[in-house]
């Protein structure tokens, strides 16, 4: 496994359901690969094995893993999968899945189990729909992601946290300054346990936007979607 304390900031570009051959060749000839920061690019994962990856600070990651581990799943791919192709980060329990393909906490604990079982390291993706947020349940709503979905097997050296409010995600809207470091400061409060964990921002993350994000104390780095998408923004946002 990854060790964690390499990096000072970790960027990750979820691709969502993006992408194709042309894309991907285009978009690692023109990648700074000089960052100082852990670069993880989410390909969809029929793609993960032609991710130009230097085993140095670019990796590949996946959008998600099965919660089984071998047998008559059709469709699912595992973590020892994941791991023979060299995959060092997975995103699990993004709210895309949680919404679209019914994603459970008990689900999400058992996949970050197999992950880390396989020398994967988890990024469990938890936030609130707008609705919450206007009924003052941030709190609650993360609290129980954290409580039902991280294992027990979870330590900051091998699981990461990305703070992604639904309502932020491909809209343009993020929530202040204050707000983030606010929500990251109460995440590491919820469990003893959870404060050295490093805890990512996802949501509309631009290149306009994310230096300021990333001063942020609490901040370790930033989860991309639509941004990661544009190399040129992507290399201003690592860079
Ligand atoms: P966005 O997506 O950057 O397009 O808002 C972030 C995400 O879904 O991880």
């Amino acid at each position: 496994m990854l060790n964690l304390s390499n990096f000072s900031s970790f960027f990750v570009a979820n691709w969502k359901l993006n992408g194709n051959m042309a894309f991907i060749n285009d978009y690692f000839d023109a990648l700074n690969t000089k960052s100082q920061n852990c670069v993880v690019v989410c390909p969809p994962s029929i793609y993960i094995d032609k991710i130009k990856k230097n085993q140095k600070n670019i990796f590949a990651g996946a959008q998600d893993v099965s919660k089984f581990i071998s047998g008559a799943f059709t469709g699912e791919l595992s973590a020892e999968m994941l791991n023979d192709m060299d995959v060092k980060f997975c995103l699990v329990g993004h709210s895309e899945r949680r919404q679209n393909f019914n994603e459970t906490n008990d689900n999400i604990k058992l996949k970050i189990g197999n992950l880390i079982n396989n020398n994967i390291i988890p990024i469990l993706c938890i936030g609130e729909s707008l609705e919450e947020k206007q009924n003052n349940k941030t709190t609650e709503v993360l609290t129980k992601q954290i409580k039902e979905g991280i294992p027990k097997i979870s330590n900051n050296e091998n699981t990461i946290i990305a703070y992604e409010p639904i309502w932020a995600i491909g809209t343009g809207l993020t929530p202040t300054i204050n707000e983030i470091d606010q929500i990251h400061v109460k995440i590491k409060k919820i469990d003893d346990s959870l404060n050295n964990y490093k805890i990512l921002y996802g949501g509309s993350v631009k290149s306009s936007n994310s230096k300021v994000i990333n001063e942020i104390d609490s901040v370790d780095g930033c989860l991309i979607g639509g941004a990661s998408l544009k190399i040129e923004e992507f290399n201003n946002i690592i860079s």
